[in-house]
């Protein structure tokens, strides 16, 4: 794994991808905020070397490193899921890669289900914890050199950053709720059952990615701070028909205000 890591590291800071401060992934429909670096160099991830190619609608499939909010960054516009096929040690490389060309944060959107009977279409949830129901990708054997066998996950979310983005949040007049992300694989929305089971074990959003990335990065100790964007409800009495064209839709429309939070948040770090 390690020789993988150092030539895709290689391979990017030969493309000029030199001392990052932060890493983005975006989620599904929140790829505009690449909209707002000022790009310095941009890949297809087909042409990176042992990079998986995303292969869902909404997600594009390109590595931006430029500059947003006053620093450095690589955003990966487009991520990868375990119900692509991928094994979760497949969606590691990426948050690997991007940690060993120096970035000191990782930040992360995704699209998910409301279950908290208080939440909206179009809310923004700041992630305090989360469920990991994805196998956990750190199975199989440890390189104790990129981080150790047993990695605590008591603050897998920064408390600091998750403050000083409550604060972006009331500067700029935008609503956001805190709470609980449960990871599940997919490719399927939850039946009413599945979506009360899940809220009775204690999540306020359901989604098919982020927990594995998170995992990752946290076995290389790095920060975290991630966002869901609430694009439907499953909520007793609430739950509608849901297909992947009106999460991107609904995605879309909340995309302007997370991409606020991340610009103030990245900037006054
Ligand atoms: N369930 C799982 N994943 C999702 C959902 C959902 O309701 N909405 C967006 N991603």
């Amino acid at each position: 794994m390690l020789e993988k890591i150092n030539e895709t590291t290689e391979f990017l800071k030969g493309k000029g991808i030199l001392n990052p401060d932060a890493g983005i992934i975006l989620g599904t429909g929140l790829g505009g905020l690449t909209s707002k670096i000022r790009v310095l160099t941009e890949l297809d991830y087909k042409d990176i070397p042992n990079f998986p190619v995303s292969t869902v609608e909404g997600h594009e499939g390109k590595l931006i490193y430029g500059e947003f909010g006053k620093k450095r960054i690589v955003a990966m516009k487009g991520r990868f899921h375990f119900y692509e096929g991928y094994g979760t040690d497949r969606i590691a490389l990426p948050v690997r890669v991007l940690k060993y060309l120096g970035i000191k944060c990782l930040f992360l959107s995704n699209a998910a289900g409301g279950l908290n009977p208080d939440f909206q279409i179009g809310d923004i949830m700041i992630i305090t914890d989360h469920i990991n129901l994805l196998p956990n990708p750190l199975i199989g054997p440890n390189d104790d050199r990129i981080g150790e066998r047993f990695p605590d996950m008591g603050e897998a979310y920064d408390k600091y950053l998750i403050k000083r983005a409550l604060l972006v949040a009331e500067e700029n007049n935008i609503k956001v709720h805190k709470g609980t992300y449960l990871g599940t694989t997919g490719p399927t929305f939850e039946t009413p059952a599945e979506y009360k089971y899940f809220r009775i074990i204690g999540a306020d959003a359901v989604g098919m990615s982020t927990t594995p990335e998170v995992i990752v990065a946290r076995h290389l100790n790095l920060p975290c701070f991630a966002v869901s964007i609430i694009t439907d409800l499953g909520v007793e009495g609430k739950i509608a028909y849901t297909t992947h064209k009106s999460v991107l839709e609904e995605a879309v429309k909340t995309e302007e205000k997370m991409t606020t939070i991340m610009t103030e948040l990245i900037s006054s770090l």
